[in-house]
């Protein structure tokens, strides 16, 4: 209730009472450019951030090609499965892969059905506690597929979605196979809500049929022409109310490999017709299908309005994890770096050309808007320094424009990190230097200034960053606090935007249960999305960019220089060039702060309607699936003769548009 009452008091003009800090922001000093493309994203399938997650699509393991590189085995390529479900059937199910579908996806199932039939089914993602398994709803439409190969021509295959006994949810398809691999397609229309639903196939008569790729994703979906099949529509619009100016992808630890040169991230294998796309086992621990690979990916950003910003492996496999197998030598090097020319090719190059003729066939003849490559993550020392300078002459002698990003190391700080730092303005003083760190709280509110003392001739890409809060239990949890701690940070980014280019917060996406990464921007379960408090602060900033960074400082009371830390009290002001203010304030202290918001430069006189949002809430606080305790809420500001009068309850940030 106290709090409420703050709430409603806040951005009110109540003379008389005895406010405190005074912020004078001066619209008519700009400091600097804001760099336009400051606030971006990081997608990397880790947590099921793609397979299970954006991907649209429902089944996993959908073409029998699961293997855990760790731990090889014929039963892994049947996970996600459930066989002979059918009371009284003595039909029989193996693992084939003699002529298959395709090279490149080499595992089938033969599906032998006896006179009773054969049933068998795919569970999707995801336990029921955490809603999903397969969640359907009453009314909603189905795109099912399923390539099949059958010795007798008079069989039929049936689709329907069921629950685990094999009860229908949904209607029934009935697919034909022939003696020829084909894809068979069709709609299923659920009947009723479900949240641990499953596809189930059963095959009605005695016959054989070989049974691949098989698919299920709902209609209403982002991006289904794409050759992937497209993705979740919740996630995406999530994604795009964050208005991101950049996309990096696919990692992080998922472009380098991890301590085997087989799960390098080699996008060849991620483009062209979907079934014939070579999975891959994770560094995070499952199987990606490539169902986004780097045509969907190209293809996403332009659908969230985000530049490209893709990474690939700098001939140094994940340094971070020992012990792992040799670097890439001079051929070796040779030939991945053709890989990345060919990478440029496909989004950059004209039809006429081998990768960009693959690209128009797949559905866009013309270029994709790419300017920027990182060459490794996370990568330090001669072992990587030598290998990303071959890379990058390579790639600025192909496409000069293109900037180049490399990496400083895993840590933010330490010798490592002043080594490779000092390494790159020596030698790559021109390029994009990408820093990651993922810290407690405390020390984002330690490193608000850390960008004041940076050349700024320097360029910096804040490629990966989060706060939390002290680990326990293997997790390291995020809530209001540590959204606030990382507010402040961004206000020195915002302040120092002539030299923190770009910035983006990781990891992005994670599914309730089959994570891997604490703490997460994002969680969803089958059929829900929550929105973290870090989420909001995103957005809030994001939403809320200027052009130009203008000059403001806050005092107390006593007319003295409020002292950040102290106070608990960061913020910053911008205008853009239409002459919009936006003003950003965060309270990481537990006290309400009354501030009197006063700005100069003679172009905002008389009364002026303005907005604000403000994240408040307890400090802890966390959104889960039933609650979502902290959100934005948007209220009225006016200015009178400049000025504004708002109260900041403890542990809060606002944002203040005045248009
Ligand atoms: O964001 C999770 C991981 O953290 C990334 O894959 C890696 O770059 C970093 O270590």
């Amino acid at each position: 209730m106290r709090r409420l009452l703050s709430v409603l008091l806040i951005l009110l003009f109540l003379p008389g009472l005895a406010w405190g800090e005074r912020l004078v922001c001066d619209v008519s000093a700009p400091v600097h450019a804001i760099s336009d493309t400051l606030y971006g994203l990081f997608f990397e399938d880790i947590n099921h951030a793609a397979d299970g997650g954006l991907y649209a699509e429902l089944l996993q393991n959908r073409s029998f090609e699961n293997e855990d590189l760790t731990k090889p085995s014929a039963y892994q390529h049947l996970s996600g499965w459930q066989f002979n479900i059918l009371t009284g059937s003595n039909g029989a199910v193996s693992l084939e892969d003699a002529a298959p579908l395709h090279e490149n996806n080499p595992h089938y199932v033969r599906v032998q059905a006896d006179g009773a039939g054969y049933a068998f089914q795919n569970l999707g993602y995801g336990s029921s506690a955490f809603r999903g398994g397969i969640c359907v709803s009453p009314g909603e439409r189905y795109d099912v597929s399923v390539w099949l190969r059958g010795e007798a021509a008079d069989g039929c295959v049936e689709a329907c979605l069921t629950n685990r006994a094999g009860v229908p949810l949904s209607d029934t398809v009935r697919f034909a196979p022939t003696d020829a691999w084909e894809k068979h397609s069709g709609v299923l229309t659920a009947d009723c809500q479900a949240e641990d639903a499953c596809l189930t196939f059963t095959v009605g008569n005695a016959m054989t049929v070989d049974v691949d790729m098989a698919s299920l994703m709902p209609q209403d979906r982002v991006g289904a022409s794409w050759p992937g099949g497209g993705l979740r529509r919740d996630l995406v619009e999530a994604l795009r109310a964050l208005q991101p100016r950049f996309l990096r992808f696919p990692g992080g630890c998922v472009a380098e490999g991890s301590w085997v040169w087989d799960n390098l991230y080699r996008w060849k294998d991620t483009v062209g017709p979907v079934e014939q796309r070579k999975e891959n086992w994770n560094t995070w621990g499952y199987m990606q299908s490539y169902g986004i690979g780097f045509y969907e990916y190209f293809c996403l950003c332009e659908e969230l309005g985000a530049l490209p910003l893709p990474v690939v492996g700098s001939g140094v496999l994940c340094q971070a994890r020992e012990p792992y197998e040799a670097p890439m030598n001079d051929a070796e090097l040779d030939a991945w770096t053709q890989d990345i020319l060919d990478l440029l090719e496909f989004a950059l190059g004209g039809e006429e050309t081998p990768w960009g003729a693959l690209r128009s066939r797949m559905g866009h003849p013309a270029p994709f808007d790419l300017r920027y490559l990182a060459i490794g993550n996370e990568n330090w020392a001669d072992i990587y320094f030598t290998r990303y300078e071959k890379i990058r002459a390579a790639v600025k002698a192909a496409y000069p424009d293109i900037t180049c990003i490399v990496a400083c190391g895993p840590v933010a700080d330490g010798s490592l990190f002043n080594a490779s730092r000092g390494r790159i303005l020596r030698s790559f003083p021109e390029d994009t230097v990408d820093e990651h760190y993922y810290m407690e709280s405390s020390w984002f509110l330690r490193n608000t200034h850390r960008y004041d003392a940076y050349p700024r001739s320097t360029k910096i890409f804040l490629g990966e960053y989060a706060a939390h809060e002290p680990a326990a239990g293997g997790r390291r949890p995020n809530n209001l606090y540590s959204a606030l701690c990382e507010a402040a940070c961004l206000t020195g980014i915002e302040r120092n935007s002539d030299v923190v280019v770009m910035c983006c917060y990781a990891p992005l996406l994670a599914r309730l249960g089959m994570d891997q990464w604490t703490p997460d921007l994002i969680w969803f379960s089958g059929n829900q999305v929550v929105r973290t408090p870090n989420y909001y602060i995103q957005q809030m900033f994001s939403a809320a960019l200027g052009d130009q960074l203008i000059q403001s400082a806050m005092t107390d009371d006593s007319g003295a220089d409020v002292k950040e830390a102290a106070a608990g009290l960061y913020h910053t002001a911008s205008v853009t060039d239409s002459g919009a203010v936006y003003i950003k304030l965060v309270n990481v202290s537990g006290q309400e702060k009354r501030i009197t918001v006063q700005l100069l430069g003679g172009r905002h006189p008389g009364d002026r309607e303005a907005s604000a949002l403000l994240l408040a809430g307890e400090k802890r606080a966390v959104n889960s699936l039933n609650q979502e305790s902290v959100a934005p809420q948007e209220l009225p500001v006016v200015f009178r003769e400049g000025e504004a009068e708002i109260v900041l309850p403890g542990y809060s940030a606002a944002v203040i548009t005045l248009p």
